[in-house]
C-alpha cells in the first residue's frame, strides 16, 4: 500500500518513521513545506509545495497511486485537504474542513462547548470592541488575549505573564480587533497544563500517554514563547500533578466535543485530536483543540506507539477503532528540540550543522529532523526547531539526564535547547503547586 504523509517537520519526520517501520522507503510519499532530510531518507518521493494549496497535494498523491493520507499540520486541514482526497476516493486520517474550526477559530470552540458540551470553559467573551473588553476586564480579573485564528502557538497573552496592566491588555485587544476584528477574551487559569491527545473514530477516542509541552524558549520558563522546545511523559500514562478525576475529566471533556462537532457538522471525525487542557484548583478546563498531533508530543508518542501504524491509521481514516489494534510501550519518554541560539527570535537561519544521526542514534536515542534542510556543506537550519533528540526509559528523569550526557558530548555550538525537560526536581515543583493551589493556598 502507497501512504502518502502531508508536513514536513518534526512532528511529521516522527510520524514517517513510524509508517515506514517495516514496510521500507518505496511505500510512503510525502508533500511537505521544505526537504526534510529525515523524512527524505525513509520516503520514495518528496515534493514541496504550499500547505494551502490543496489541489496540488491531491494531484501528488493521485498521481502517485497513494491509497492512504496521513495529515500532519493543521493548515492543510483548515484548507479542506481531507474533504478534497476523500472526494478522489483517497484514504485520509485527518478531520474535514468543517471540523477543523475546532482550531482554526477559537470563538467557534468556545461556542461548540458553551452549546453542546457545557463543560471545560473558564468565562470568555468574544470581544468586538474595547469597551466591551474593558467591562470584560473589569469583571473577571486577570484575563487571557487570544487572537481567533491559527498564531502557531504564539499569539496568546496572559495578563500576570505576558503583561501586568489592564490598559497593556486593552493595547493588546486593539491590535487584534485591527487585525481580526473581533478578539476573545478568557478569564486567566492558574493550575497545570498538559497535553491529552487521541485517536478519533467511530464515536469514539482512544487517548494517548499525557504529555507535557515546555513552551517557553529557556529553562525555568523564562524568555518568549516557542513552538515547543521539548516534551515529556510519564510510565504509568499520566502525569504526577493530575488525579485520576482530571484524567478522566479530560477524556469526559474530549468525548464530547467528539459528539458535538459530529453533531455540529454531520460527519464522522477521523484522525487525530489534541486536547490542551490545564488542572486548576476548580478542576479540568480546555485552552484549546488541535485537530493535529501537538509537536514536539507528536515525537513522544510516535517513540512510544507500539503498532503496526499503517493498519491502524488505515483502520481509523475507515472510520474504525478498534483500541486492541494500537498500544503505547510502557514507559517514559523525554523529547529536546535543538534550536538556533536566537530562537524564536529570527536572524539565526543558515546556520550549519554537523551532525550525524550515528552521533545521537545510541543508547536508546534517536534524532528527529524538523527545521532543517541538507546542503552540500552539511546541514542547514531555517530558523525554527532544527533537531530534536527522543529518548525512552522507565523514568523521565533518567532519560532527561541521558540527553544532557548525549547533547553535552556533541550538540553544535550554535544550537541550544533547555536541560530541565523531565528533571525530576521540576515535575516535583510541579506537583507541590498543584497540592498548594488545591488546599487554596
Ligand atoms: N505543543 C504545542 C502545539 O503543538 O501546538
Amino acid at each position: 500500500m502507497r501512504i502518502g504523509l502531508i508536513g514536513s517537520g518534526g512532528r511529521e519526520h516522527a510520524i514517517a518513521k513510524i509508517l515506514a517501520k517495516n514496510r521500507g522507503r518505496d511505500s510512503l510519499y510525502v508533500y511537505g513545506s521544505h526537504l526534510n532530510p529525515g523524512i527524505q531518507k525513509l520516503a520514495a518521493l518528496s515534493s514541496v509545495g504550499s500547505m494551502q494549496d490543496v489541489e496540488t497535494m491531491k494531484d501528488f498523491f493521485t498521481g502517485n497511486k497513494v491509497e492512504l493520507v496521513v495529515v500532519g499540520p493543521e493548515v492543510p486541514l483548515i484548507a479542506g485537504v481531507s474533504d478534497r482526497l476523500r472526494r478522489q476516493g483517497i484514504r485520509v486520517m485527518g478531520p474535514t474542513q468543517a471540523q477543523a474550526h475546532l482550531e482554526g477559530d477559537k470563538v467557534f470552540m468556545r461556542d461548540l462547548l458553551r452549546r453542546r458540551v457545557q463543560k471545560g470553559s473558564p468565562q470568555w467573551k468574544e470581544v468586538r470592541d474595547v469597551e466591551t473588553a474593558r467591562n470584560f476586564i473589569r469583571e473577571v480579573g486577570q484575563v487571557a488575549v487570544k487572537p481567533i485564528g491559527l498564531t502557531g502557538g504564539k499569539g496568546v497573552s496572559v495578563m500576570g505573564v505576558h503583561f501586568q496592566t489592564i490598559d497593556e491588555a486593552l493595547e493588546r485587544v486593539q491590535t487584534s480587533l485591527e487585525q481580526d476584528g473581533v478578539v476573545l477574551l478568557e478569564e486567566r487559569l492558574i493550575g497545570e497544563e498538559f497535553s491529552r491527545m487521541a485517536f478519533v473514530a467511530d464515536g469514539k477516542i482512544m487517548g494517548m500517554p499525557v504529555a507535557q509541552d515546555f513552551k517557553y524558549a529557556y529553562d525555568g520558563d523564562q524568555g518568549g514563547m516557542t513552538g515547543g522546545m521539548g516534551a515529556y511523559s510519564m510510565a504509568d500514562g499520566s502525569m504526577p500533578f493530575l488525579t485520576k478525576d482530571d484524567l478522566q475529566e479530560a477524556d469526559l471533556i474530549l468525548q464530547l466535543t467528539v459528539n458535538a462537532i459530529e453533531e455540529e457538522t454531520g460527519a464522522g471525525y477521523r484522525g487525530f485530536l489534541y486536547g490542551q487542557f490545564i488542572t486548576t484548583a476548580h478542576g479540568v478546563r480546555v485552552i484549546e483543540y488541535n485537530v493535529r498531533l501537538g509537536d514536539p508530543e507528536a515525537i513522544n508518542m510516535m517513540a512510544l506507539l507500539d503498532t503496526d501504524a499503517p493498519e491502524f491509521f488505515g483502520e481509523l481514516a475507515d472510520g474504525q477503532l478498534r483500541k486492541e489494534n494500537a498500544a503505547f510501550l510502557p514507559q517514559a519518554s523525554v523529547c529536546k528540540y535543538l534550536v538556533p541560539a536566537a530562537y524564536p527570535q529570527s536572524g539565526s537561519e543558515k546556520i550549519v550543522v554537523n551532525l550525524k544521526d550515528e552521533d545521537v542514534n545510541q543508547e536508546g536515542f534517536s534524532i528527529i529532523y524538523a527545521s532543517i534542510i541538507e546542503k552540500p556543506q552539511g546541514l542547514e537550519t531555517l530558523g525554527a526547531r532544527a533537531l530534536a533528540v527522543v529518548g525512552i526509559g522507565t523514568d523521565a528523569g533518567n532519560i532527561s539526564a541521558g540527553i544532557e550526557a548525549l547533547l553535552g558530548r556533541i550538540e553544535p555550538a550554535t544550537l541550544r535547547h533547555r536541560k530541565d525537560i523531565g528533571d525530576v526536581q521540576i515535575i516535583q515543583k510541579k506537583v507541590r503547586k498543584m497540592e498548594s493551589l488545591r488546599k487554596g493556598m
